[in-house]
């Protein structure tokens, strides 16, 4: 009690901080839907980690977010992909969500670029990478020609894997739950 008389800064203080470490740190870590991954989200494959190993080695997290948040700015990719949970990101350590976007969001960009569109989408990414500005040519995104042929492939494998696995929200669904 003498402590509290003669130290009551240091006592509230502690009493503070012990509040936000409960609320900001124990309760998330022990909230279910992040310990659950998202429905359909599948592991990646060892191709798509080294893919995503040199993403990271790269860089391209400084000028890509993977993520997309309910504000209208991203009001196109909520409705065409929904908005991005916590249990989407269940595989990705360390995780990219990124502050910034230079670039697009890459997020989704196995829906965009995506294996299901063949051979075309895959030349595409590759072509890109090794030039963007062959097909943009404003872009301030580096070239990354200097990269093996088979990095090259590993970073198209990880890229075409993003948000590859989510199925488009079905407005017929929507209507019929509402
Ligand atoms: C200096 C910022 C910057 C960095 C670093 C960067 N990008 Fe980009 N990226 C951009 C910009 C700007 C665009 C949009 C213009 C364009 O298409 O080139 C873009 C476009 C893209 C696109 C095309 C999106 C689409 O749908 O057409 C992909 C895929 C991409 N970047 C992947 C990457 C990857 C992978 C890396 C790392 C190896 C990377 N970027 C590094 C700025 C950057």
């Amino acid at each position: 009690m003498r402590f509290i008389r003669e130290f009551p800064i240091i006592v509230a203080l502690s009493f503070l901080f012990g509040l936000a470490f409960t609320g900001l740190v124990l309760g998330p870590v022990f909230a279910s839907d992040i310990a659950q991954p998202s429905a359909k989200l599948v592991a990646y494959t060892p191709i798509e980690q080294a893919g995503r190993h040199i993403y990271v080695r790269e860089g391209c997290v400084y000028c890509h977010s993977q993520q997309v948040r309910n504000v209208k700015a991203d009001q196109n990719m909520v409705d065409a992909y929904g908005v991005s949970k916590a249990g989407d990101y269940y595989y990705d350590l360390p995780h990219l969500l990124g502050t910034s976007r230079q670039g697009p969001d890459l997020s989704n960009e196995g829906q965009v670029w995506g294996k299901a569109s063949g051979d075309f989408a895959r030349e595409y990414l590759i072509g890109h990478f090794k030039n963007p500005r062959e097909y943009n040519s404003q872009s301030i995104m580096p070239s990354y020609s200097y990269l093996s042929d088979r990095e090259l492939e590993e970073l198209t494998d990880y890229v075409q894997s993003l948000g590859a696995w989510k199925v488009t929200p079905d407005p017929t669904e929507a209507e019929a739950s509402s």
